[in-house]
């Protein structure tokens, strides 16, 4: 199954037309054997696209990237307002549901990952956040003492390099007690994030409400790396108001002859000459469609890497190239008759998303604040939005998902914070991974436990987040660190053919069940013990007043938890080898030359924060690495 280099089958032969190619972009080159390229980038998203472009700044420097998906202009990924077309646009996504989940009596989810030029930017819901500083110091307190530049310090001008900041309109601002602080911000990417020119006034009211629980910060700026109750921008391009990503920031209009992109084309396996990687295998795919499971006629085209191939393919499809490849956990690879070329048994190990806790509260007393339901019954209202926005692209359409949210941290939420903590510092942990579990892997797992027992304890850490929605409801409710951890593994009944196998095994460890009963009896609090909401009319339709021991709580989660708040991450975890790690701080791939991940997926443990900033910000700071060799 694992083929050298220069045995591989087919040679590479097609050449394949493709699609016009779009044009003031860069070059999308025809179908080649044999190329040679400086850098081959595997997976065309928000960090393969960031990486592809700042490598090519240099015009000596020729990178070849190479993207499942297609080039698309769909206006599902342009438009903002709603958000998330892309996301209800299939031909833009992988079709991935992952396995039973044990418990959640064996329900599945959905992963909805990208597979499109631009990746999770083109397709994700623009919320423009980072998380708090201790979520980026964690990274770097895994190695070393003071070793590590994967430090809240260290990653912030990789912020200021991603995104580029234009503040909120300020009669927008003001009507709606919007803050900034640009000092947290820089303006140089083609990366935009900026605001839209309305906001629904119960939003306003909603988050101040806030200043009635105690210990809540309200920092003045979402970069600011606090937790709190604040104002985010969006991912959008404030002069077109449509949506700002990877492939507008970091692709189109490049116009470079050595930075090419092959969309239309999955990569199967990195090729090496020992351990030093040369290039990779790929084959062509009809643009937006799957290669078949168990096409074993497909033909495989080669590409050489002269210095490095980067495997950018996020964090469900960099671990399964790994492990195609030969490298990954000796048990597993053996399962698949794939000769192990680096035994690495954290590849698609330490897998974490956020969860979703469905709950459903409302506020049926806001009259006097308009919100997102009375406004969309509102023909007045509705009429006047359209007219703003054809005549020149402001009010309620250039709106993507909102703007707010509270970020709070546990001793806030919780009155147990220090009981769980013990509880946690106590635990087996072991017992909470699968059984076969390496014990790199496990010991990882507890120096991330450790530090997570330390974070329930101060006010640094966000693990409530609730996604003001505008609206007399609350909105969306997060568990921004659960404590369980799952799985990416090859699908053996056709391990190249078919997407690998996803186990999120939420709820694995016990203790995400207390954790995320303080959640909803935080949220309980707010709405009914706050003496800024008690003359709202508050209802709670679930959990519902029949809820409320550990016990009742932890059976209202069998169904009430989403596993996935679409931000896979830590499957190729950047963490010493000995703690179960797959890359090092200069994000290689141990035991390899010529080899980095670059993507969600060496994020170690996931930040309190959606994750598309963070991926940009780790694409800029590998640029730089890889630059400086
Ligand atoms: C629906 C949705 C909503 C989201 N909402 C938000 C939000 O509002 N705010 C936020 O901050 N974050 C959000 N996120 C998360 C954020 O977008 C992702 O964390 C981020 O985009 C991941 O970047 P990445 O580079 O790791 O992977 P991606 O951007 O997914 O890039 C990976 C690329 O690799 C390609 N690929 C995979 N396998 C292969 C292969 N074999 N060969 C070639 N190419 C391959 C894929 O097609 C894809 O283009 C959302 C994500 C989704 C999916
Ligand atoms: C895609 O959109 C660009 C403008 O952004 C246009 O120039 C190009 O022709 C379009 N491509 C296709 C295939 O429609
Ligand atoms: C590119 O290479 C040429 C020839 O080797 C050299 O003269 C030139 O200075 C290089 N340019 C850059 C930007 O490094
Ligand atoms: C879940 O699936 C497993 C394996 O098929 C089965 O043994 C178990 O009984 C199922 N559990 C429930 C609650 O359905
Ligand atoms: C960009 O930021 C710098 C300082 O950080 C500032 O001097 C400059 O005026 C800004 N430019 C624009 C266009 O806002
Ligand atoms: C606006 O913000 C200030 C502090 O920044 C706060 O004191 C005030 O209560 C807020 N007003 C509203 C209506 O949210
Ligand atoms: C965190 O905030 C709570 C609520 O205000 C406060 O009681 C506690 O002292 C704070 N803890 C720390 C470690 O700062
Ligand atoms: C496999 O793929 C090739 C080329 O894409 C196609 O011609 C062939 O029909 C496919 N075979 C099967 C069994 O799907
Ligand atoms: C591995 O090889 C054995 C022996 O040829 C075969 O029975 C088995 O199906 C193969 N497994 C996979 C996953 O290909
Ligand atoms: C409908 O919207 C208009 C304009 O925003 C507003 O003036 C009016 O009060 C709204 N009517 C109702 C019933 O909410
Ligand atoms: C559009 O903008 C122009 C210039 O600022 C302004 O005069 C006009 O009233 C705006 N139209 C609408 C419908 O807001
Ligand atoms: C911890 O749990 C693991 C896995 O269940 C078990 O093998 C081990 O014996 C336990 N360790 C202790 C000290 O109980
Ligand atoms: C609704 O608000 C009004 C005005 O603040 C107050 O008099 C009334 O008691 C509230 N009703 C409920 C059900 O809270």
């Amino acid at each position: 199954m694992h083929l050298q280099l220069g045995i591989v089958l087919a040679g590479g032969i097609g050449v394949v037309a493709l699609a016009h190619p779009h044009l003031g972009a860069a070059t999308v080159v025809s179908r080649q054997t044999d190329a040679t390229y400086d850098y081959i980038v595997i997976g065309g998203g928000t960090a393969g696209l960031t990486i592809a472009d700042r490598l090519t700044e240099d015009p000596n420097t020729s990178v070849l990237v190479l993207e499942y998906g297609p080039l698309s202009n769909s206006t599902s990924i342009t438009t903002v307002s709603g958000g998330v077309g892309g996301m209800t646009d299939p031909s833009l996504q992988f079709s991935i549901t992952s396995v039973p989940q044990t418990n959640l009596r064996n329900r599945t989810s959905p992963v909805s990952i990208a597979k499109v030029v631009g990746g999770g930017s083109a397709i994700n819901a623009m919320m423009t956040i980072r998380g708090t500083a201790e979520d980026y110091d964690r990274w770097a307190s895994f190695f070393p003492a003071g070793k590590s530049s994967w430090t809240w310090k260290g990653l912030l001008p990789y912020f200021k390099r991603a995104v580029n900041f234009v503040a909120p309109d300020a009669g927008v601002a003001r009507a709606a007690n919007i803050t900034y602080d640009q000092s947290f911000w820089g303006n140089t990417s083609g990366v935009y994030a900026s605001w839209p020119t309305f906001q629904y006034p119960a939003t306003t009211v909603l988050m101040d409400a806030f200043r009635g629980m105690e210990g809540v910060q309200f920092p003045g700026d979402s970069g600011a790396g606090r937790t709190g109750v604040f104002w985010y921008p969006q991912f959008a391009d404030p002069k077109t108001v449509t949506r700002s990503y990877a492939r507008t920031g970091h692709y189109d209009g490049k116009n470079r002859a050595n930075y090419q992109l092959l969309p239309g084309s999955k990569v199967t396996r990195i090729l090496f000459e020992g351990t030093r990687a040369v290039g990779v295998a790929y084959q062509a795919v009809p643009a937006g469609r799957n290669v078949p499971a168990g096409n074993g006629t497909v033909q495989e085209i080669i590409v050489r890497a002269k210095k490095e191939v980067i495997l950018s393919a996020g964090a469900i499809h960099s671990p399964q190239i790994l492990q195609l490849s030969g490298i990954g956990p000796k048990k597993a690879l053996d399962a698949a008759n794939i000769t192990t070329l680096v035994e690495l048994p954290g590849v698609g190990q330490n897998f974490q998303d956020h969860n979703v806790l469905s709950a459903a509260f409302s506020f049926r007393n806001l009259t006097l604040h308009p919100s997102t339901e009375d406004l969309f019954n509102n023909i007045t209202f509705l009429t006047w939005a359209a007219t703003l926005w054809s005549a020149n692209k402001t009010g309620p359409y250039s709106l993507a998902t909102g703007n707010a949210a509270a970020w709070l941290p546990f001793p806030v939420i919780s009155p147990r914070h220090a009981e769980l903590a013990s509880l946690l510092t106590a635990q087996n942990h072991t017992a909470s991974l699968p059984d076969d579990v390496h014990p790199t892997v496990a010991a990882g797992y507890a120096a991330q436990m450790s530090s997570l027992a330390s974070a329930m304890q101060n006010n640094n850490t966000a693990f409530y987040n609730l996604v003001m929605s505008g609206g007399t409801s609350s909105g969306m409710l997060i568990d921004l660190h659960p404590l369980s951890r799952g799985t990416v593994t090859l699908d053996l009944r056709d391990p190249a053919g078919r997407e690998p196998r996803v186990d999120y095994r939420v709820l694995s460890n016990p203790l995400d069940r207390l954790v995320m009963a303080e959640i909803l009896r935080y949220t309980r609090r707010y709405h009914f013990d706050n003496p800024l909401t008690k003359n709202w009319g508050a209802v709670e339709y679930t959990p519902g007043s029949d809820v409320n021991t550990d016990e009742e709580f932890a059976a209202y989660l069998v169904d009430a938890v989403s596993p996935s708040y679409y931000h896979p991450v830590g499957t190729c975890a950047m963490m010493p080898r000995e703690l179960g790690g797959v890359v090092d701080e200069e994000l290689r791939v141990y035991g390899t030359a010529g080899l980095r991940v670059v993507d969600a997926s060496v994020i170690p443990t996931i930040p309190g924060a959606n994750t598309c900033q963070t991926v940009y910000a780790i694409g800029e700071k590998a640029a730089d690495l890889i630059r400086s060799g």
